[in-house]
């Protein structure tokens, strides 16, 4: 049985238990080395997942007798592993853990409410920034290619400079931190992090 358990942002404490119980069960558990970590004392066996997903999915072909648990960072059907092992083994061969993301964690630390709020990612994708600087509110998961700097001189190059930008930083680790900005304001880098943007005129 091949499952995806959401691994919430990062602290232990905001693993479902059911996620904490597939674990224990699991002969095999691949995942980042960050999450792998936080299960220093599991005695199976473990793989870490790194960019090639393609050659995942043919080992996991050849895993099916096996209880493999793969752990993804928050919530694994928000920009995240599981959408592509539900396309890839269907519904009837997954079972789908659901974890707590780092947007919903970050709102909660902020108390910025998720009515209305648009969904994005600019993960190895194009980032529409007019129609970031369009919205009123957005949560972003971001890369190293397209971080807070980034989004932040975009929208003040489409006259957003009064928006403020809301970034959550290693959140619920023991180095988060979180930050309130102007556009103007944002520094170059910042580690781990998502981004809100509040535009409302
Ligand atoms: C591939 S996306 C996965 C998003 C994840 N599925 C979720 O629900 O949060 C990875 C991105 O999530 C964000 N992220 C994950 N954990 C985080 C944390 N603890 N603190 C800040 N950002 C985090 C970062 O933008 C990171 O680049």
């Amino acid at each position: 049985m091949l499952t995806v358990a959401g691994m919430g942002p990062g602290n232990l404490a905001l693993i479902t238990p059911q996620a904490l119980e597939a674990v224990a069960q699991a002969d095999v558990l691949v995942g980042a080395k960050r999450h792998l970590a936080q299960f220093a004392s599991f005695a199976g066996e473990v793989r870490v997942l790194d960019a090639d997903i393609p050659a995942l999915l043919t080992w996991l072909e050849n895993q099916r007798a096996r209880k493999v648990v793969v752990l993804a960072s928050g919530d694994p059907l928000f920009y995240g592993i599981g959408t592509r092992l539900v396309a890839h083994f269907g519904l009837d061969a997954l079972r789908i853990i659901p974890g707590i993301s780092a947007v919903q964690y970050l709102c909660a630390r902020t108390g910025i409410d998720m009515n209305d709020i648009w969904l994005t990612s600019s993960h190895g994708r194009e980032v529409d920034f007019d129609a970031l600087a369009r919205a009123s509110k957005v949560a972003m998961v971001t890369d190293k290619q397209c971080g807070p700097k980034a989004i932040a001189e975009a929208l003040i190059a489409r006259g957003a400079e009064q928006c403020w930008l809301v970034i959550g930083e290693n959140l619920s680790l023991d180095n988060e931190r979180i930050h309130r900005l102007r556009p103007a304001q944002v520094q170059a880098h910042y580690e781990m992090n998502v981004v809100v943007i509040l535009n409302e005129r």
